[in-house]
């Protein structure tokens, strides 16, 4: 039975905040930092026969595979088995990716998998990998989003809902009409999620039971889907992902190394140990796809906009999803007159999908940007601009209040706090030595959705609290903050709470991903706590609703007993889940910020440093300030990244990325990376859930970016809207 939630929250045992909203440290801090956390190819409780599996990728972008010759291949030293499609049996795909594996005699995309090589070690593998003859047939394939622009139809359908086209009054009469606008094209490349840890498997066979250590965000579409891949029941599954060494929605489900593990491992009958290859990370998995955008924006004198468009281009394999750019513009600014449009091309490259923010930090990248060249325009600070267009209901909706939007005070005390009276409007005026240095802003909003979540809580004899959930903790800090959710519902100390996550036979949660792991799984503690609670009041024979749990004691009136006295008679297990309804339809959730930037051009080279950033946070209670900071200057890293380093470069001849590594592959480094501020926005969300905590991770990164990019514009006068902004294009 789950608790549902759908008014918005009173007082609960979470607002005493005697643990939780604490800058606790992290609860597997000391496995990451000594090396003792196992990750999924580190796991040794396999069997002692694990044998290492190879994958060979696709060497044509597009085309036929005339032949597969693996007979050389199957001869060489330590080959346990050699599968290609004729001995894979027939995969499928999953609900959520549409690329395909071992898809024979098909090639989809560069790369992708045509057979695995498996053998006693990986070396032996690797090599006899090289000794697999195949093949092509190569076919013309389309490459060049740009040329597809002009005939891509409107993407049949939105990922995360809603229609891929909207339009609100007169949006075409009001921007014709308009004194003062902006009609600018902008593109963002296609990315690489480009985490440390390589997708890895270890896959392991028990009769007709699967069961897989992987690195995956969201436990539940993984066994959903990999069940769906092999043609297996889903019951047969059991994953385990206990930690993730980077995400960023790459392993959001199946991927190339968890399938094909399993399917090696079921032709080797030994359980198969599986990472993916650097180059394969770039062209065999997802990444997020080149958007092409177009921002027409139009105010009147005044500053107030009367037409808001936005319309986007991105391509995909057949069947794959659009890059969602214009949500955001659908629900950041007022304005009578608006438009929102997505088209998806056919390309024959490797699958776009989520990544980072899918949709807000792509889309306001343009936004954000158009809306600085507007307020240049009109001659009105950017910030003022902003605040003049705020809105507290959805511009699209109406009668749909957002939840929270402390939007304007994230703009006010980011700009004191930064420093921004101090910025000289009219660009190229500030020179510190040979630096032309300038100031930027953006404004920050992404989705804060919220998913059913259930959790299962052990009450044992010592008084020890463990707490169970199919939840992953992706370097975020899940573990942290359901330990502190507990900790604090049942009013015993941090050290007393165990967190078991990612055991894909535990409560299903939404794992991680889209920034809705933190509420929802902590609510769902909270519906385990409070079902907890009621049980030990019934045992201890109080009143559950006059009970005060604190102090390990469970108090009312005069009596007073020992928490753990409820398992005298054995532990005490319950389990319960949360679920929201239609909330999110009635009000619209949304995470709100502000981005600052100060950055440096260099005047004779180009070279742009950044030389602080400052974002100012609203994302209801804040569960621990330590955490969530982590989340949001490891977004405002991201932010830098794509504002100035972040591409794959397409090969429109062949059809690939030709920066598959991280060598050629551009991120931030520390010396890029300049003091980094984050404020919070002291607010709680009571719609949201009854912790009033939204999701932190994603806001961390959206709005970056155009804050990079408008900071460039004020130091030197040039406008780049093609990312990234490298020095090439300034001079
Ligand atoms: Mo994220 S890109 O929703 O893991």
């Amino acid at each position: 039975m789950a608790m549902k939630f759908d008014t918005p929250a009173g007082m609960n045992p979470i607002d005493r905040m005697t643990v939780v909203g604490r800058p606790v440290d992290r609860y597997e801090g000391r496995l990451k930092t000594t090396g003792t956390a196992t990750y999924a190819h580190e796991q040794r409780d396999v069997g002692p026969d694990a044998a290492y599996g190879y994958i060979l990728g696709a060497a044509v972008a597009k085309g036929r595979i005339a032949s597969i010759d693996t007979r050389e291949a199957e001869r060489a030293p330590g080959v346990v088995a050699v599968v290609t499609h004729r001995n894979a049996g027939r995969l499928g795909t999953g609900e959520f990716y549409v690329q395909r594996m071992l898809a024979a005699p098909d090639v989809d995309h560069y790369h992708q998998p045509v057979a695995v090589v498996v053998a006693e070690t990986f070396e032996q593998a690797r090599a006899a990998s090289a000794l697999v003859r195949v093949e092509y047939t190569r076919f013309a394939g389309r490459f060049d989003l740009e040329a597809a622009v002009g005939n891509a139809p409107v993407a049949p359908q939105m990922p995360f809902g809603g229609p891929t086209e909207t339009e609100v009054g007169d949006f075409e009469a009001a921007f014709r009409d308009a004194e003062f606008f902006v009609d600018e094209t902008y593109s963002v490349p296609d990315q690489a999620h480009a985490m440390m840890e390589p997708h890895a498997t270890i896959a392991r066979w028990d009769g007709d039971r699967l069961t897989c250590w992987t690195s995956i965000q969201q436990m539940n579409w993984g066994t959903r889907d990999l069940a769906a891949i092999l043609g297996i029941p889903r019951e047969n599954v059991r994953l385990f992902s206990p930690f993730i060494g980077g995400g960023f929605g790459g392993k959001g489900t199946v991927q190339a190394d968890l399938a094909l593990a399993a399917v090696a491992a079921r032709a080797a009958r030994r359980p198969v140990k599986l990472a993916l290859q650097r180059a394969l990370m770039f062209n065999a998995t997802i990444h997020r796809p080149k958007t092409i955008q177009r921002v027409r924006l139009a105010a009147s004198r005044d500053g107030m906009l009367t037409a808001v468009g936005h319309e986007s281009w991105s391509g995909n394999l057949d069947g794959g999803r659009t890059e969602p750019t214009t949500l955001s513009t659908r629900a950041l600014y007022a304005g009578p007159n608006r438009m929102t449009r997505v088209h998806l091309a056919t390309l024959d490259l490797a699958e776009g999908n989520a990544m980072r923010a899918p949709g807000e930090a792509p889309g306001l990248m343009a936004l954000e940007v158009a809306m600085d060249e507007l307020a240049e325009k009109l001659g009105i600070d950017p910030i003022e601009f902003r605040v003049l267009n705020d809105t507290q209901v959805d511009p699209e909706n109406p009668g749909r209040p957002f939840s929270s939007r402390p939007f304007v005070r994230a703009l006010r005390l980011g700009a004191e706090r930064f420093g921004w009276d101090t910025r000289v409007a009219t660009p190229g005026r500030v020179r510190d030595g040979d630096w032309f240095v300038g100031m930027g802003m953006a404004g920050a909003i992404r989705a804060a959705p919220i998913a059913k979540a259930g959790a299962r809580v052990h009450l044992g004899r010592d008084g020890m609290l463990t707490v169970e959930a199919d939840m992953t903790d992706i370097g975020t800090g899940s573990y942290t903050i359901m330990q502190q959710t507990a900790a604090e519902m049942m009013g015993v100390p941090l050290e007393r709470v165990v967190v078991r996550l990612g055991d894909s036979s535990f409560p299903q949660t939404p794992g991680s991903g889209g920034q809705q792991g933190a509420p929802s799984v902590t609510a769902g503690v909270y519906a385990a706590c409070m079902a907890l609670r009621d049980e030990v009041a019934r045992r201890l024979g109080f009143n559950a609703s006059d009970a005060e749990f604190a102090d390990g004691m469970v108090r009312s009136g005069n009596r007073s007993l020992p928490l753990a006295a409820a398992a005298e008679g054995g532990d005490v297990v319950v389990e319960d889940a949360i679920e929201f309804g239609d909330l999110s339809k009635r009000f619209a959730i949304q995470t709100f910020g502000a981005h600052f930037a100060e950055v440096g051009v260099h005047a004779w080279t180009g070279e742009i440093r950044v030389r602080r950033m400052l974002a100012a946070c609203a994302a209801g209670r804040i569960l621990n300030p330590k955490l969530a900071r982590s989340q949001v200057i490891g977004g405002m890293t991201m932010g830098i990244g794509a504002a100035l380093m972040e591409e794959m470069a397409v090969d429109k001849r062949v059809g690939f990325f030709v920066n598959h590594d991280l060598a050629g592959y551009e991120v931030p480094v520390h010396a890029d990376v300049p003091h980094l501020e984050v404020l919070f926005v002291d607010e709680l969300d009571p719609v949201i859930s009854p912790v009033k905590a939204k999701g932190i991770g994603e806001l961390g990164l959206t709005g970056v970016a155009p804050a990079v990019a408008n900071a460039v514009h004020n130091a030197t006068g040039v406008r780049v809207r093609h990312y990234p902004i490298t020095l090439d294009k300034l001079i």
